[in-house]
Formats: C-alpha cells, structure tokens, sequence
C-alpha cells in the first residue's frame, strides 16, 4: 500500500522501518528532519511537508501528545486538508478521549476514515514488530489496514467501531502499569531497606506469582535504576496519566490512585528528571525511605 507516516521518535521510528520492510511504499515526515535520515536510506521517501505525506492510502500519526495531533492534522497543510476521500488516518499516538472523539467527526465531515490504533509495547517491540494494537473504527476502515497493523505489530485487538474506545483502553493500560511500577517500587524499598536482596526478590517475584511481562520488564529497570536513556520519557507518562484522570472526570469515575500517580511523577518533573524514563517512578519509594 501507499502510505505516509508522521512522527519519527522512539516509538514511530520502529514502526515506519517495519511497514518498509513489509514492502509498503513510503513517505515519511517528521518536524526534525534528521530523524527521517535511515529510513531514507532504506528506501522511503522524505515528504516535503505533512500535505505531502498524505498522498496514499493512509496516514499513520505516532506523536508526543494531542498538541502535536492537532499541529499535523489541522491547518492549510495539515492531514484534514489533503487527505483524499476515503483514505484512512491511522492515529497510533496515546491521545485524549476527546481528541479521538474530533477527529471522528472531522474526518467524517472531509469524507476521510480514522482509525485509532494506539500501541502496547516499548520502542525494543515496536523495533521488532512486536507491538500490541487496540483498534477501533468503522469495520471496513479496520479491514482495509489491517496489513498495516499486522507489520507493526504481533496482534490485533478490536475493540469497538467507535474510534474514542481504544485511546480509552490505551490510556487504562498505562494506569496499570504506573500503578505497577510505584506498587514494585514501594515493595522493593521496604524489602530492600529491610536487608532483603533485591535482585533475589524480584526473581522470586517473577518466577512465582507475579511472572506477567510488565513485573519483569519494570523490576529489571527499577533494581537496575536503569532509568536512562529512555524509552519512554516521564513527561510522556504524566501527559497519560493527566489524560486518564480526564477520562475519569468526563465518565464521573473517581480513580484514586491515578491522582497519586499524576502528584509521583509531577515530583520527578518538579526535580528536573524530564529525560528519565518513567520508571524511575520505582525509584522514588527508595528515597521516601532514606534507603536509596
Ligand atoms: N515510548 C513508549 O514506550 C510508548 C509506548 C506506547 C505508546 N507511546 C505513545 O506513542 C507516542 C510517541 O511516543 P514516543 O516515545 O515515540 O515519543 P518521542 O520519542 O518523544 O517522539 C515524539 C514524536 O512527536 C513529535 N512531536 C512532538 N511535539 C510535536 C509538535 N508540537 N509538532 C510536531 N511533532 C511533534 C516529535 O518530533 P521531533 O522529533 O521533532 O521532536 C517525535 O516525532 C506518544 O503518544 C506516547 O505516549 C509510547
């Protein structure tokens, strides 16, 4: 398929080097060009700008936040205006309910299809194709990429045809796993502080009752304190956490512990820590307890 894809951080990057690899024909833009320099030499095509990168099929977006969303898709150069009818925007960004919910509705009115297809997975997975999709849209819209979906990632989970309920499920995901690296962080401190191993009892851990992917993924990082560089970066988790508590406002679900997440990872933005991964969330119990 002809396809453009905007937005080559750590997660995009991955991405667009695996759509290549399964032979689709692509044009790729990015804000800061450099970004754009490998996939070049493997075959893209650099757009001149975002209009450019809407020529095809469909267009992938994988952005920091609703801000940068918003920046390719409206304006006289944006997706909106130069899609043409029919063709599908792909959002794969962590974004708002409410974005999601204006994006439906404007690409309905310009005759255009969107999809949103948020991701489960860290850049290593989406290097690999490895990633988990949460899918929804319209069926025909989910039909008609699903090769793009297979190429990015291992498995594909359609949720609803409302576009919204999958960066609903995205933004719940990412609540668990906060809740998983402060829970694991403030175990470990009280073990650790208590003269137990870490390393020991992570392994215990992950071998025993809690063996899920995120325990191992996240205790590696916090017993390692390898918070650096990352793979995904503490204003991004924020920004997630900030957009769950919304979703919580909007359905009049009081959530907590998300309010304490959002105050934990405000501590390490208030501390300058902007370029560590969220992880080091695990590492803040440590210091609570004069133990790091
Ligand atoms: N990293 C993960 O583990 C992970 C996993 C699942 C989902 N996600 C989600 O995937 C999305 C991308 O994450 P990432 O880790 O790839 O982020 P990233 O490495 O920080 O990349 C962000 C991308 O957005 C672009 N961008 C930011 N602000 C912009 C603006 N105002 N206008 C135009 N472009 C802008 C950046 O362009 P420049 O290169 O010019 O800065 C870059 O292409 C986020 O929504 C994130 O929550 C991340």
């Amino acid at each position: 398929m002809k396809v453009g894809f905007i937005g080559l951080g750590h997660m995009g990057a991955g991405m667009a080097m695996n759509l290549l690899k399964d032979g689709h024909e692509l044009t790729i833009y990015n804000r800061t060009r450099s970004k754009a320099r490998i996939l070049i030499e493997r075959g893209a095509r650099a757009a001149e700008d975002v209009a450019d990168a809407c020529q095809g099929d469909a267009v992938f977006t994988m952005l920091a936040d609703d801000l940068a969303v918003e920046s390719v898709v409206y304006g006289d150069r944006g997706i909106l205006a130069h899609l043409r009818k029919g063709a599908v925007h792909v959002s794969a960004s962590t974004i708002s309910v409410g974005l999601s919910e204006r994006l439906t509705a404007d690409h309905a009115s310009a005759k255009q299809r969107f999809v949103a297809a948020p991701v489960f997975g860290r850049p290593e997975m989406a290097e690999k194709g490895h990633l988990f999709v949460v899918a929804a849209g319209v069926a025909d819209a989910i039909e008609r990429i699903e090769p793009l979906l297979q190429a990015v990632g291992q498995r594909t989970f359609v949720v609803s045809d409302e576009p919204k309920a999958a960066n609903l499920v995205k933004l719940s995901g990412n609540f668990l796993i906060a809740s998983v690296i402060e829970s694991l962080g403030e175990a470990l401190a009280l073990v650790a502080k208590g003269g137990v191993d870490k390393r020991q009892y992570l392994d215990f851990l992950t071998s025993t009752l809690f063996s899920a992917t995120i325990y191992k993924t996240y205790g590696d990082l916090i017993v390692e304190e390898k918070f650096e560089p990352a793979g995904f970066a503490v204003p991004l988790g924020h920004k997630d956490i900030r957009l769950v508590l919304a979703a919580g406002e909007e359905l009049r679900v009081p959530l907590p512990l998300a309010n304490i997440l959002r105050d934990r990872l405000l501590n390490l933005l208030a501390h300058g820590h902007e370029k560590l991964d969220w992880s080091a969330l695990g590492a803040l119990p440590a210091k609570d307890a004069g133990a790091d």
